[in-house]
Order: structure tokens, then sequence, then C-alpha cells
């Protein structure tokens, strides 16, 4: 077990690299089942919830050949079984991909219910009902999820979601990809992962019109062909880093960006005093004297991201006056919060909004990483800390940050991952 050790107050300075988007790739691999033919996917994240999907794809018969750091060749021409096991499944949320893809692929999946981070509530109902628009018998039991279309092959149809959901957006993209006919999904997510799902298998065969809109139609195809994609960067990743900056100050490049894809965290910055500047695919985050309050209220693309929400709530913790952030997506997403206070935040918490009172500092304490973007609130905030912060939990943010260790040690932080010692364990268990 390995914990990170920030000693803290260290303004950043120089450039950092960002990686493939996480929620992209974790996607654009199961999707790779619907593929007759070598996938050859670059620019994927080092990150352990690729690992597991890779995992997942190997275990039913994939061909997964590791080209370099960041490039995969798939073939999933062999793969013959539609059986995901349980122990793989539980540790990751977009095992729930598995169900669209290996469904579109051969009429039948029986995929365990997704894991992944506990934000409260996180039911999968859209996507379910999603399979059975397209003619998809689904059952229950023994904690599996049996999919199986009675005539082997989805039937295209309309699709109409109660929620504006990102993962149901994309798996019954993945369903209906070979299905016989047109479906059309509304209202659909437009994250910028979405488009990229719909680039990605466009780029094979398919025939998917819309995505990055509110109505995605999808023309299902006989057959996708193999080719090669290079997957967008991570929105998130490049935000957290310039958060950071905006905490800890200094001046970044954070280069291999859309720039466009950062106006939703941009804009919130530039309201709290930072300054960015966009300079080709890269954006230069300066931040220099005092940061100014803010609200932020996290909702669906174009919206601010919920999955930035604790890393900004770090940054509005060091403003001046006082903050209000609404959580509009998630239930739980305020882990975080006990953390931060033994940091020195001024937070309280009532229901989807917190109030967070500015401080003139955090100063570093012991804290644990309660999810993925908890953890890299953490970061965050022990880079702007005065003094020592260790987090624990680490294997969290290594679900999604590429590298994130090595990535501020060449920003000047003093940030290092260190074995945590059997009597620090036993004595923070429980
Ligand atoms: N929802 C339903 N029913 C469904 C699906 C969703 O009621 O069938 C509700 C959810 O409870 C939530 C809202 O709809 O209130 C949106 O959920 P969505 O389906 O969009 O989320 P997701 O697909 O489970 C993905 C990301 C999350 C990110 C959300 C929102 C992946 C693997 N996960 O989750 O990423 O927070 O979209 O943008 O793509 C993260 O990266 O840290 C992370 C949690």
């Amino acid at each position: 077990m390995t914990k990170y050790v920030i000693n803290g107050g260290k303004p950043l300075h120089g450039e950092v690299e960002i990686s493939g988007a996480k929620n992209a790739a974790v996607a654009i691999l199961p999707a790779a089942l619907l593929v007759d033919g070598v996938c050859r996917i670059e620019n994927v994240p080092n990150i352990s919830d690729v690992t597991l999907i890779l995992g997942i794809l190997k275990d039913l018969g994939a061909n997964v050949r590791i080209i370099n750091k960041t490039t995969v060749e798939l073939d999933c021409s062999k793969v013959n079984k539609q059986n995901v096991p349980y122990e793989l499944a539980r540790q990751i949320r977009a095992s729930y991909y598995l169900i669209g893809a290996l469904l579109g692929r051969f009429g039948k999946a029986e995929v365990p219910p997704p894991g992944g981070c506990d934000l409260g509530v996180r039911p999968i109902d859209q996507h379910l009902k999603g399979f059975s628009a397209l003619g998809s018998e689904i059952q229950i039991e023994n904690g599996y999820i049996y999919a199986v279309a009675p005539q082997g092959r989805l039937q295209g149809a309309p699709v109409y979601l109660d929620v504006v959901s990102v993962g149901a957006t994309m798996n019954i993209m993945l369903a209906a990809t070979l299905a016989d006919g047109m479906t059309i999904i509304e209202p659909a997510a437009k994250e910028p992962h979405i488009v990229d799902l719909a680039n990605f298998l466009n780029s094979m065969g398919a025939d998917i019109m819309g995505a990055g809109t509110d109505v995605i139609k999808i023309r299902g195809v006989k057959k996708l062909h193999g080719g090669s994609y290079s997957i967008i960067p991570d929105q998130i990743e490049a935000g957290t880093f310039m958060t950071a900056v905006a905490a800890a100050g200094g001046e970044v490049r954070i280069n291999n960006i859309i720039p466009k894809h950062m106006d939703c965290i941009t804009a919130k910055l530039v309201e709290m005093g930072v300054q960015v500047e966009e300079d080709g695919d890269a954006l230069i985050v300066r931040r220099t004297g005092k940061l100014t309050r803010t609200n932020v209220k996290t909702m669906p693309y174009p919206g601010f991201p919920t999955d930035m929400h604790s890393q900004i709530a770090v940054a509005l913790c060091l403003a001046e006056g006082t903050s209000i952030i609404t959580e509009g997506i998630w239930d739980n997403r305020w882990r975080y919060v006990d953390e931060l206070r033994r940091m020195g935040a001024n937070i309280q918490v009532d229901g989807k909004v917190a109030v967070v009172e500015g401080v003139k500092q955090l100063t570093g304490a012991p804290v644990c990483a309660t999810d993925l973007r908890a953890g890299a609130a953490m970061v965050v905030a022990g880079l702007a800390a005065s003094g020592t912060t260790e987090i624990e939990q680490i294997h969290y943010i290594e679900r999604g940050y590429d590298n994130i260790v090595e990535k501020l040690s060449k920003l000047g932080a003093d940030i290092q991952e260190k074995k945590i010692m059997e009597e620090d364990w036993r004595t923070s268990a429980g």
C-alpha cells in the first residue's frame, strides 16, 4: 500500500502534457468488440481503469497488443464468450459498456451490475430501458444482468431517456451500431467523450449522426472494419491541473488539449481572477493575485462538469468571500468535505448545496482519497497548503490520472509516492 506525501505551498511552473480522456477510453476500448478487424487505438491513458477494461477484453478472448505506453491494438474477431467475470466488472463503473457492446455484436450479454466510485445512488435503468426498446429481453438474477436479443440481432428504435445520461447515451449507441434499422436517442448527453465514441465508431464504418447535440441518430450497419483512432485529451485531467495552478499559484502551460472543451472550466477560473490564455492546442494558466469568490453549479455538458466539483471547491476554499457550490448530478459528491476540513477549510453542506467561506490558508494534514475526484481534490489541496499532506487510498486517484506524481514533480511540486508502513495502516484502519 502506498500514499502520496506532498510538501505544499510551492507555486507550479512549467509545461504539462495531458493524456487521453478516461471516460472516452473506457467506452472506446469495449467498442472494439463491435469491429471485425484490428483496431489501433492511440492516446490511451495509462490508468488502472484502462488496465481493468483491457483485462476484461482479454478474458473474453480478445487479442490485446500493447504497442507502446499510449497505443494498443485490439482484435476482437475471435471473441466467443459473452460472460464478464463478476470480480472484474465490480471494480469499475464502465463495465456497463460491455453490455451494449456484447449485445450489439452477439445479441447476448451476461454482465454484473457495475462498480466504481460511491457517489450516491447510481442506477442504470436508462441503459436497460434503451436495450429493451431495441428488442432485448433483460433479466437480473444471481448478481448478473442477462440481456438477450431473441432474434439474434437488435432492432433499431426510438429511445426517449428520462434523464440526460452519459453512460446510457453511449451504451445505447454501442448496442445500436450493428442493429437492424434506425435508432434515435433523445435527449442525448453531449459530453466530448460522446462525440469521441461516435467518431471512433464512424471511422470504423458506423453511421451515427448528431453526436454532440440532443438527438443522436444511429443507422445500423452490417459490420464495422478495422482502422486507427486517437482518443481526445482528458478535459477533467486538464481542468484538475488548471485548478491546481489556481490554488497553488504559478504559471503552467497545459499542452495537448482541446480548448473548446475547457470553456466551462476556464470561464469559472477567470471569474475567480485566474488568467487563462489560449495558444493553439494549449492553455497558459497563471495565478498571481488573490482568488475571488464565485458560485458553481454542476450540470451536463456544456455546463460545469460534476467531475471538476471537488477540485474547484479547493480553490474556492482559498478565495476571498463566500461561494456557493450546487451539485446538480450526484447525490453524494461531498465526501471530500470532511477531509478538506482537516486541512482548515470552512465548508457547510446542506443537501445539494455547499457554502464555502474562504480561508487565508489550508494546512497540511493526513487525509484520504474517498473517490477518484475527491482524491484529485486532496492533491490540489496538498499542493496549495502549507506543510505536509499525506493522502491515503490513492488507488482511487490512479483509476483516472496518468502519472500524476511525475507530471506534478516536473512542475516543481514536492510530491512523492511512499510505502505505508504497517504501523501506519493499522492505526488508520477502520
Ligand atoms: N441516471 C439514472 N439512470 C441511469 C443513468 C443515470 O437515473 O440509467 C442518473 C444518475 O443517477 C445521475 C445522472 O443520471 O444522477 C447522470 O448520470 P450519468 O449516466 O450521466 O453518469 P455515468 O455515465 O454513470 C459518467 C462518468 C462519471 C461522470 C458522469 C457525469 C464514466 C465511466 N463515468 O458516469 O465520471 O461523473 O458521467 O458526467 O464515464 C469520474 O470520472 O470521476 C466519474 C464519476
